[in-house]
């Protein structure tokens, strides 16, 4: 059977190659360290379970979902943006939530692009980005995200015949793949460009709440004027503890919500009811447990930068984020074959950069979702490889 072309124009997404190619490995007995895994090994607090738990057991919990969510849910989501960046967003019209923030960043293509349609993506940068512009019938215009910049996109430097054309500019800070955070000039300029240029701004902030060092990071639509332009998409994956609960969420303009809302009329039946419950109960409680898995997650950086420096690959603390974005050893030119040599000789998988655009080519990427011991025991062995 013949599928759609469009197909041809993206890849799978990595882990999912990934993925069958560790299980086989670990299958033949091989203790393998898999450092590409941006699923954190840690639990949601307990009494968020238990309110899922609960909620499950009650038999009208089952039925399909009312379609746009639970008025506590979309009234708790403004609550945590009111709380924790001082912005007002009108539950009704400025709120969507949506089945993992995955589902949305999909989706936002349909939404914005009309074929042959112009979106920014920066290089590097997660995936999904590409892949949605392309289901679309979009193109992409690449962003460099350059160390010399601070892996921020430099805007005024987009020409104007292509700025002009542009529909939307993907924003994500804290990022991923490169760990960089951005300052509030950045998203203030972000604004300036993006209204005069009249490009819709997509803020992807799944990380906000996972920062070291005293470090608090923004959101794109705490500044003046970021509503009229664009929308911030934000999750519990990483905030909460709780990826595989897919709850993830929208605010920000409302011409924008209610595009997706009617694309996602068609697309899903809601969020299950019990799931609603459970995270209106965890974005209305205490977030004291975030503080002290930070401290888990600074101590996991400190052992995966420190290691990477005594081997004498180049690496920035990073202040968000669990990611640590280290160039690859000095004489490495291809960080693909780099890493599937480092798995088959060391079985520890790291992702190499240019899985995330051209410039991410010469670094790679390893995630902190292991524990100290087992962070360390994979350094020790990059050690011995690099060094022989
Ligand atoms: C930058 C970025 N955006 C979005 C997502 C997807 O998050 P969710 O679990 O809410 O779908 C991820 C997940 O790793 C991510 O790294």
């Amino acid at each position: 059977m013949e599928t759609a072309s469009r197909l041809n124009n993206f890849e799978a997404y990595l882990g999912t190659q990934m993925n069958i190619i560790l299980t086989k490995m670990r299958e033949e007995g091989k203790d393998v360290i898999n450092l590409g895994l941006g699923d954190p090994d840690v639990q949601p607090p307990e009494r968020q379970r238990k309110v899922l738990a609960e909620a499950c057991l009650d038999p009208d919990s089952h039925h399909y979902p009312s379609f746009y969510s639970t008025k506590p849910l979309l009234e708790a989501i403004a609550g945590v943006y009111e709380r924790r960046f001082g912005v007002s967003c009108d539950p009704e019209t400025e709120v969507l939530p949506l089945l993992g923030s995955a589902q949305g960043l999909f989706h936002i293509h349909t939404c914005l692009l009309d074929p042959g349609d112009i979106a920014l993506v920066p290089d590097p940068c997660y995936p999904a980005y590409i892949a949605g512009v392309k289901i679309a019938g979009g193109f992409i215009e690449p962003v460099p995200l350059l160390k010399e910049n601070g892996f921020l996109p430099d805007l005024w430097d987009i020409s104007p015949k292509i700025a002009n054309k542009a529909k939307m500019i993907w924003i994500n800070y804290p990022n991923n793949p490169t760990a960089a955070v951005a300052s509030e000039d950045f998203y203030k300029d972000l604004i300036e460009w993006a209204m005069k240029y009249d490009v819709a701004v997509i803020s992807d902030n799944p990380y906000s709440e996972v920062c070291f060092d005293g470090y608090t990071p923004p959101s794109f639509l705490q500044f003046e004027g970021a509503k009229e332009i664009g929308i911030e998409f934000n999750s519990l994956s990483k905030a909460y503890n709780c990826c595989g609960w897919r709850v993830g969420m929208m605010l920000g303009n409302r011409d924008i919500i209610a595009g997706m809302k009617k694309i996602k009329s068609h697309a899903d039946r809601g969020m299950f009811y019990p799931l609603q419950v459970a995270a209106t109960a965890a974005l209305n409680g205490p977030t004291d447990f975030m503080e002290e898995r930070n401290q888990m997650y600074r101590e996991r950086r400190d052992a995966v930068v420190n290691g990477l420096r005594e081997i004498g690959m180049e690496v920035e603390t990073p202040k968000a984020t669990f990611y640590v974005w280290s160039k690859v050893p000095e004489g490495v030119t291809d960080s693909k074959a780099w890493c599937l040599k480092v798995l088959d000789e060391i079985a520890v998988w790291m992702i190499p950069g240019s899985m995330y655009g051209a410039h991410g080519e010469g670094y790679i990427r390893i995630a902190l979702t292991h524990p100290v011991a087992r962070l360390e025991e994979a350094m020790r062995r990059l050690k011995k490889f690099v060094q022989a």
